[in-house]
């Protein structure tokens, strides 16, 4: 019998998932909760405000897997009222996205099982943090231990950042998140996020990627969820890659189990590649956006069995296969992101993007107005190419980012700067 697969989340990196699991002989109807307009071309979208509508959804409509996109919903243990009435579920239980959920108590299980990652102290009491500070050498990397949306780690420069840093948060401006700190070395290096599918007690290599972080071109401006990604990356080599599944992933894995969490779903590993070798900056616990939209371009054969061998405990002996060609991923944003900006923009001009060789469009905060797309999101779309090199990927992306007609959005010009150096 055909499946039924459930996606919960509305960004590019759902509609890279959907856009895979749509091209599955496996996959007989795709959903997706809540989705964007261009989900809505690959499956039906519905509106599933809360953890019981999600559930009486999966039983009412026969759900074989429930594919969970973003961080929120696992810490707040979608997961786990899924997995209780028995629907299988690609994803973490809420005691196991704790490796993203807080950081405090990564730290303390790399401690424990010794998984390299920079040295730190961890605090909740501002007394106690602000005294750490005495004597250490800058830069210093303060960051709040609970969930911030990507903004709650502050490199600071001087005793007095840091100082500013600590009282900051808390005061309260991260809220929650910021009742605890953890305070750690910088790391010097570059970085790479490295992607492993985990089913609680194996975990399968599913490729890296890097990521831009900063909203413009060189790496300036705030810093943004994503503004760019390509894969594969020179610097990740294949040693580099068996060294951080060896030493990272399945310690991880195998703490993770003893401490009566196993992990299932994909773990995401922000790495640095340090001069004495890959340190972990931070886990996730979900795939990476924009990454899996270059991870789904790449990827070769058929994604469902992989997330459903995740889902049921039996990912060991299957394997993964990656495309030779490299894949790079351009965002569009709204212009004023990552700060405020407008939504209801018209978006033109993505067909002629779409018919260019190699070229597919994801969407993020996007939606339909009338007959028109609309942008209703800062990130709103991910213009991905294939290329036989990383150059030919760039050269290709950005003619079909010259086909889009947006004038409301920008993007940055140098996505694969240091690969295609
Ligand atoms: P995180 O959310 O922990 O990955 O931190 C966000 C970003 O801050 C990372 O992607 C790095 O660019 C930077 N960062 C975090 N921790 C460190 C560190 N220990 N040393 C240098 N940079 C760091
Ligand atoms: N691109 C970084 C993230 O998904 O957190």
């Amino acid at each position: 019998m055909k499946k039924h697969v459930l996606i919960i989340g509305s960004g590019g990196r759902e509609h890279a998932l959907a856009w895979k699991l749509a091209q599955s002989p496996e996959v007989g109807r795709l959903s997706c909760a809540p989705g964007n307009a261009g989900i809505a071309q690959l499956a039906e979208c519905f509106v599933l405000s809360s953890q019981e509508d999600i559930a009486s959804f999966c039983q009412r409509e026969k759900v074989s897997l429930l594919v969970i996109g973003p961080e929120q919903p696992l810490v707040e243990g979608l997961a786990d009222r899924l997995r209780a009435q028995n629907t299988p579920v690609f994803g973490p239980s809420a005691k196991a996205a704790q490796l993203e959920g807080s950081k405090a108590f990564t730290k303390r299980l790399c401690m424990k099982y010794n998984i390299p990652t920079a040295a730190y102290g961890e605090f909740t009491d501002e007394a106690a943090a602000l005294a750490y500070l005495h004597g250490k050498t800058y830069p210093l990397v303060v960051k709040a231990d609970g969930l911030a949306a990507g903004k709650g780690v502050i490199i600071a420069q001087n005793a007095q950042e840091a100082q500013g840093a600590v009282r900051d948060m808390f005061s309260g401006s991260f809220g929650a998140a910021g009742k605890c700190i953890v305070i750690e070395e910088f790391l010097e290096g570059e970085e790479v996020s490295l992607f492993a599918l985990c089913d609680g007690e194996h975990a399968l290599y599913f490729g890296h990627a890097q990521d831009h972080k900063r909203a413009f071109d060189g790496d300036k401006g705030p810093n943004t969820g994503g503004m760019g990604a390509y894969s594969p990356a020179p610097v990740m080599t294949q040693t580099l890659q068996t060294r951080v599944m060896q030493d990272i992933i399945h310690p991880t894995m195998a703490a993770m189990k003893k401490e009566g969490a196993p992990f299932q779903g994909v773990l995401f590993a922000g790495l640095m590649l340090t001069k004495s070798g890959p340190k972990l900056l931070e886990y996730n616990t979900r795939f990476g956006d924009p990454e899996t939209q270059v991870l789904m371009r790449r990827m070769e054969g058929d994604l469902f069995p992989l997330l459903l061998a995740s889902a049921t405990g039996s990912l060991e002996n299957m394997q993964v296969r990656m495309r030779n060609e490299a894949v790079i991923c351009v965002v569009m944003a709204a212009q004023g992101y990552p700060g405020s900006y407008i939504k209801g923009s018209v978006i033109r001009g993505l067909h002629a993007a779409q018919a260019l060789p190699g070229c597919v469009v994801f969407h993020a905060g996007t939606t339909k107005n009338g007959e028109d797309i609309v942008a209703a999101g800062g990130r709103v779309l991910n213009v991905t190419a294939l290329g036989v090199t990383i150059a030919a990927a760039h050269e290709a992306a950005y003619r079909a980012v010259d086909a889009i007609d947006w004038p409301e959005g920008f993007c940055r010009r140098d996505i694969g700067w240091r690969a295609v150096a």
